[in-house]
C-alpha cells in the first residue's frame, strides 16, 4: 500500500462494535502460479497446459495468456511489501510444476526451486507464513501429452513431484495444499473443455477426477515421509445445491449435481468411497474400471486440514420435457440436461449469484464430514473496477467479502473449527478462460505499467487483520 499509515478509505468499524475472530486466527490472501508470475520461458520453464491452451487460438478471450501476466516472477520483493503492509498473517501460492519439473519427470530444474525459495525465504522475512499450493491447473505439457489426467501415471508423477518440492521447501513452509479444485481439473478441463487442455469426454472427466485424488493421496504420503511436521490438507471448490422447487423431480436434479459438484470428491477424500447414488448417476458414462483396489485407501490418507474455496450456490431444476439438453460439451457428465436457474438475487461480473449464507451452510457441511480444521483458501468476487485519481473504491467487493466474513464467523460460533481465511486475490491477474477481462483483486494491477494500487477493499482488509475482526451489523 502506499502509505499504510493513512486511514482506510471505508471504515465503518469505527462506528459499530467488534465481530472478533479466534486468536492466531490466519487472514491471508491467495493467487497461483500461472494467473501472477509470467516469465513464462525463463530459467528453464517449459509449456504447461495452460501455456498450449491460452496460445491455441479461440480458447482465451481476446486471445490473452499468462506469458507476462503481473510479472510476479521479477517483482516478488515488492510484491511481498504490499503483502507486509496489508499485514497479512500467512500468502497461499501455487508452485508451477513446468517450473521445478519442465519435463514432468526426472530431475529438479535448480532456476525454478530458487524461485520459490527466494519467495519464502522474503515472506518469513516479513512475517509472513507461506501457503504452498502444489498444483493449481498447470499439469506439465509433456504428462498431458502422455495422457493427461485420465491416464493413472500422472497420480505417481505428482507425487515424485511433490517430493522435489518437500525436500527444497520443506524446511521452511509449514502449511501444504495438495491440490486447488479438483473438480475444476477434472470436469472444465476434461469435460466441458473451457479450460486446459480443452479435452471434451465425461468418462475421461471422470477418470481425471479419480486419478487427481490418487494423485493427492500418494502426495500426502510423500509429504508425510519428506517432512513429518507439515501440516497437509487439500483444496476442494464447494457449493451448496438447491433444487428450484419442492417438486421431487427439482429434488433429484439437485441430488445429482451435488453429488458430481460436492459428494464426489468429499466422499473419497474424507470417507474413502464413492456415493453410490453417484457411481449410479454415472452408468451411462463409465463403469468406474479405472478405480482399482487400495485407491480409496489411498486417497482418503488422513490429512490435518481441509481447505474450502467458496464463491456461490447452485441452484438447479429437472429437465423440461421434450427439450433437448444444451449440445455443447457438459461439464456434468450424465446430467447434462439439468437446468441451471438463475434467481435475480445480485450477481458478481462473473455472473455468479452473491450468497453469503452459502459459506456458512458449507464449512457446517464440512465439518459435518470431519473435525479437521477448515480453512476459507479462497473467496472473493470480480467486479469492473475504476481507476479515479490514482484510486480504485471497490465498494462491491468490499462489501462481498465483508459478508462473507460474517458467514465465516457465524460458522465459527456455529461450532466449526475454522482457523482462518485466504481472500481471493491478493492482486487481479490471469482469470483463465476469461483473460485479463475479470478483476478480483485487492490490489489493482494495471497491465500495461504493472503499477499496483491497493483498492479500498485492500485497506479495509487491512483494518480488519488489525483487528482480528469486523464490524457487527
Ligand atoms: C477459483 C480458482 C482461482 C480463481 C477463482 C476466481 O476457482 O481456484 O484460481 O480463478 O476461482
Amino acid at each position: 500500500m502506499s502509505n499504510p499509515a493513512s486511514p482506510p478509505a471505508v471504515d465503518v468499524l469505527d462506528e459499530r462494535p467488534g465481530l472478533t475472530f479466534p486468536p492466531g486466527f490466519l487472514w491471508g490472501a491467495a493467487t497461483a502460479a500461472y494467473q501472477i508470475e509470467g516469465a513464462a520461458a525463463v530459467d528453464g520453464r517449459a509449456p504447461s497446459i495452460w501455456d498450449t491452451f491460452s496460445h491455441t487460438e479461440g480458447r482465451v478471450v481476446a486471445g490473452h495468456t499468462g506469458d507476462v501476466a503481473c510479472d510476479h516472477y521479477h517483482r516478488l520483493g515488492d510484491d511481498v511489501a504490499l503483502m507486509a503492509e496489508l499485514g497479512l498473517k500467512s500468502y497461499r501460492f501455487s508452485v508451477s510444476w513446468s517450473r521445478v519439473q519442465p519435463t514432468g519427470t526426472g530431475a529438479a530444474n535448480p532456476g525454478g526451486l530458487d524461485f520459490y525459495r527466494r519467495l519464502v525465504d522474503e515472506l518469513l522475512a516479513n512475517g509472513i507464513e507461506p501457503w504452498l499450493t502444489l498444483y493449481h491447473w498447470d499439469l506439465p505439457q509433456p504428462l498431458e501429452d502422455a495422457g493427461g489426467w485420465p491416464a493413472r501415471d500422472t497420480a505417481a508423477r505428482f507425487a515424485d513431484y511433490t517430493t522435489l518440492v518437500a525436500d527444497a521447501l520443506g524446511d521452511r513452509v509449514r502449511y501444504w495444499t495438495t491440490l486447488n479444485e479438483p473438480w475444476c481439473s477434472a470436469f472444465l478441463g476434461y469435460g466441458s473443455g473451457v479450460h486446459a487442455p480443452g479435452r471434451t469426454n465425461g468418462a475421461d472427466a471422470v477418470r481425471a477426477g479419480h486419478h487427481l485424488m490418487l494423485g493427492h493421496g500418494l502426495a500426502v504420503q510423500a509429504l508425510r515421509a519428506a517432512r513429518p511436521a507439515a501440516e497437509v490438507g487439500v483444496t476442494v471448490n464447494l457449493y451448496p445445491v438447491d433444487p428450484a422447487s419442492d417438486s421431487p423431480a427439482d429434488s433429484d436434479a439437485a441430488r445429482r449435481i451435488d453429488g458430481l459438484a460436492n459428494r464426489f470428491f468429499l466422499d473419497p477424500l474424507l470417507r474413502g468411497s464413492y456415493p453410490e447414488d453417484l457411481v449410479a448417476d454415472l452408468s451411462t458414462v463409465t463403469d468406474f474400471e479405472h478405480v482399482r483396489d487400495g485407491d480409496l485407501a489411498t486417497i482418503s490418507t488422513p490429512l490435518d486440514l481441509v481447505g474450502v474455496n467458496y464463491y456461490s450456490r447452485h441452484v438447479v431444476a429437472a429437465p423440461v420435457e421434450g427439450v433437448e439438453a444444451d449440445p455443447a460439451p457438459s461439464c456434468w457428465p450424465g446430467s447434462e440436461d439439468v437446468r441451471f436457474v438463475t434467481r435475480g438475487v445480485p450477481v458478481t461480473d462473473m455472473g455468479w449469484e452473491i450468497d453469503a449464507p452459502g459459506l456458512t451452510e458449507t464449512l457446517r457441511r464440512v465439518n459435518g464430514y470431519t473435525d479437521l480444521p477448515l480453512y476459507v483458501t479462497e473467496n472473493g468476487s470480480a467486479f469492473v473496477d475504476s481507476v479515479v485519481d490514482g484510486q480504485v473504491d471497490d465498494v462491491d467487493r468490499l462489501a462481498y467479502f465483508d459478508a462473507h466474513l460474517r458467514a465465516a464467523h457465524e460458522a465459527i460460533d456455529a461450532g466449526v473449527p475454522l482457523r482462518g481465511y485466504f481472500a481471493w486475490s491478493l492482486m487481479d491477474n490471469f482469470e483463465w478462460a476469461w483473460g485479463y477481462t475479470k478483476r478480483f483483486g485487492m490490489i489493482h494491477v494495471d497491465y500495461d505499467s504493472q503499477v499496483r494500487t491497493p483498492k479500498s477493499s485492500a485497506k479495509w482488509y487491512a483494518s480488519v487483520i488489525r483487528r482480528n475482526g469486523l464490524a457487527a451489523q
